[in-house]
């Protein structure tokens, strides 16, 4: 699709979270509580992620969510006692922080009763969607970047009205654990080095088999045809409907674009990922980066 028929291109309103997944590399804290709301420094994963859409433009969020499903519900609820307590104690900062919260935005909930797959957690929310664009996020990759990630994508998207998937470089040795795009590169906006049109995907193949160095992380813009290809798709391994499986159906007669976004991206999934971004994002902190980096620097290793 060319740029002049940018007009005629739907608006992405909507942004759906999944968080309906165990979390098991994260056991046993995500036992009764969804890793989402893991806190890093001080706010929930799932926190970061939706102040990144709505950063990126996006006002209606809609959350996927499994077992510990009121903990999501009550982050981003009205909690008029604690509101009454910080607002009696004259704690004005704490109370902008918690009103910010529940101020932010409107949320609708699905359930996904089985953790069935990242494809059939998005499918749950077919019906919310309805026939329009929409953004997936996946809050356990936590994105630092100047411009969110998601706005980058949804550059791409305004530009081509196709779907795109945020794409990362990753060393041979740890490509294994990530779906993998073989794509050619699209010269964009002046740089050739960053655009890629998807040729096929591959599920975390092996190192030797893997078509590039390209992953697929946890940013997407899709169109809605991708319900129709995630209905067609068999379950995989486990049982689960795989979204990447979607994603290759959808690319039998949809174009699919894939953008090396730029900033940092931490897999706050893992335990040592968790760790790293709790570092970074605590340095970074106006109020802990000076102390923080201290207890750092005296530290004995
Ligand atoms: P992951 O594969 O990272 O999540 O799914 P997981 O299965 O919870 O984690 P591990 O590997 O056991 O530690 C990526 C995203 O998809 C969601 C997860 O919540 C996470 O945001 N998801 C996954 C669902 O919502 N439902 C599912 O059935 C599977």
């Amino acid at each position: 699709m060319s740029h002049t028929m940018e007009g005629m291109i739907p608006k992405v309103r909507k942004a759906v979270f999944p968080a309906a997944g165990l979390g098991t590399r994260f056991l046993p804290a995500t036992k009764a509580q969804p890793k989402e709301m893991l806190p890093l420094v001080d706010k929930p994963l799932i926190q970061y992620g939706v102040e990144e859409v709505i950063h990126s433009g996006i006002q209606n969020i809609i959350i996927v969510t499994g077992r510990g499903k009121s903990a999501i519900e009550d982050h981003f609820d009205v909690s008029f006692e604690l509101e009454h307590l910080l607002e009696s104690r004259g704690q004005k900062d704490l109370l902008a922080s918690v009103r910010g919260v529940s101020d932010m935005i409107d949320i609708a909930y699905v359930r996904q009763k089985e953790a069935l797959g990242l494809g059939h957690a998005v499918l749950r929310a077919k019906d919310l969607v309805g026939p329009e664009p929409f953004a997936v996020v996946l809050s356990d990759d936590v994105i630092d970047a100047e411009i969110p990630c998601m706005r980058q994508l949804l550059d791409v998207y305004e530009f081509f009205g196709a779907s795109v998937v945020a794409l990362m470089e990753v060393p041979k040795d740890r490509i294994s654990a990530y779906g993998v795009v073989d794509a050619e590169p699209v010269a964009h906006n002046g740089a050739k080095d960053r655009l890629y049109r998807i040729c096929n995907m591959v599920e975390k193949p092996k190192a030797e088999d893997a078509p590039s160095n390209l992953a697929i992380i946890g940013r997407y813009v899709l169109t809605p045809e991708i319900f129709t290809s995630i209905e067609a798709v068999q379950p995989g391994s486990g049982g689960e409907i795989q979204l990447t499986d979607g994603l290759k159906h959808l690319l039998r007669n949809r174009p699919i674009y894939g953008y090396k976004f730029e900033g940092t991206r931490y897999d706050a999934g893992d335990k040592l990922g968790f760790l790293k971004a709790t570092v970074e994002f605590a340095l970074k902190r106006y109020d802990l980066g000076g102390p923080f980096r201290e207890y750092l620097r005296g530290m004995k290793f």
